[in-house]
């Protein structure tokens, strides 16, 4: 009997899932394999939600954005949130014996790379794709979908900057990025933003406050729609020195119960009293996510499939594919659970904006 491969998606959707479904399907296929595509990530492992996969099922796939499988971020087989919390590890190894699965290819961010890690512990062969827009896994120096919010986030401030430069505005744009400030640093930096303010590097909102009265009064020397107004591009997870995240809610039996959101506005409530000119906010929100992917990350999530289908024709099992010096890698899969890659404060993006004279709020 050949190779019998199935996959998952897991966590958020992301430009570039349905890419990877794709390649690593025509791959597997292509070597004599057999695929399974497990639907709504780790509750199909669960529930025994599964569906064979054929050349005509992932033939137009490479563009959508979303993933045809469907996701779920909150399934996690050591905590069945929909039944108290039940461990249903055994299930899924007897659904992936039942379903002859030699392996289980599972595309997602860190709670997908910490759910795989473990089940491979216990004995289900797994093989990780990192996806998340955030950028931030350990290992690879890109994740896909990164780069397609990096665009959406990017024209949004370009967009926006003509409201600034128009109206003498302070601009404020929310990114998402969880605790990283990837998303926030790159766009900012391709869009030029006048200010960007990561997790990575706490405000001080009195030196703000400061830098942007300083922009007033040489803008009301300067003509009229030009040097005029502020575009402050700031990451979800930013903070004020010594202060705390902006949490926009909680979710339980969530992995990371926290969702963020809402430090643009605060940052609008509080620059206000303290500026002459009016300051508006943009979150950004989901529309960052959405969509189809950029022709990098359509080509990255295309290297990433073939590397997992290789992965899997050689039963290199528990290890998850990764970009290092742009070749396609693998490391293992507990070397990446459990840990993130945040923003070094000296990177050298960060030191380019400084240079630039970008405000990153210190
Ligand atoms: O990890 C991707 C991401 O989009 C983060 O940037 C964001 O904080 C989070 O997911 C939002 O998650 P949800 O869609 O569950 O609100």
């Amino acid at each position: 009997m050949g190779l019998h491969v199935g996959v998952l998606t897991g966590g958020g959707d992301c430009p570039g899932l349905n890419a990877v479904i794709r390649a690593a399907t025509l791959a597997l296929l292509g070597s004599g394999a057999r695929v399974t595509g497990i639907e709504r990530g780790f509750h199909g492992l669960m529930r025994n939600r599964m569906r064979a996969l054929e050349e005509a099922d992932v033939a137009d796939i490479l563009d959508q954005g979303g993933t045809v499988l469907g996701t779920h971020n909150r399934a996690d087989p050591f905590h069945d949130v929909e039944h108290g919390g039940a461990d249903r590890c055994d299930e899924v190894l007897a659904h992936a014996r039942g379903r002859g699965l030699d392996a289980v290819l599972a595309i997602g961010g860190d709670g997908t790379m910490d759910i795989a890690a473990r089940l491979h512990a216990r004995g289900l062969p797994v093989i990780g794709v990192p996806k998340t827009i955030d950028n931030d896994l350990p290992h690879t120096e890109r994740t896909f979908g990164f780069d397609s919010a990096v665009a959406v986030v990017a024209e949004a401030i370009g967009r926006l900057r003509t409201t600034a430069r128009s109206h003498d505005r302070v601009m404020i744009v929310e990114t998402m990025g969880r605790y990283a400030g990837w998303i926030a640093l790159e766009a900012g930096i391709a869009a030029g933003a006048d200010a960007i303010l990561i997790p990575e590097l706490p405000y001080e909102m009195d030196m703000l406050a400061r830098w942007c009265r300083a922009r007033e009064a040489a803008a009301s020397q300067a003509p009229a729609g030009h040097a005029g107004g502020t575009v402050i591009c700031v990451a979800e997870g930013a903070a004020p020195l010594g202060g705390t995240l902006t949490v926009a809610h909680t979710v339980a039996d969530s992995p990371d119960p926290l969702r963020l959101g809402g430090v643009g506005e605060r940052l609008r409530a509080q620059l206000q009293p303290l500026l002459a000119s009016e300051v508006r906010t943009t979150l950004l929100g989901h529309v960052q996510r959405g969509g189809t992917p950029t022709a990098y990350d359509r080509v990255l999530a295309t290297r990433f499939g073939v590397a997992a289908a290789e992965l899997a024709s050689q039963r290199r099992f528990g290890r998850m594919v990764a970009l290092q010096a742009d070749a396609c890698v693998s490391v293992p899969l507990e070397e990446v659970a459990g840990r993130s890659r945040r923003v070094p404060p000296d990177h050298a993006l960060v030191q380019a904006a400084r240079q630039l004279g970008v405000c990153l709020g210190r």
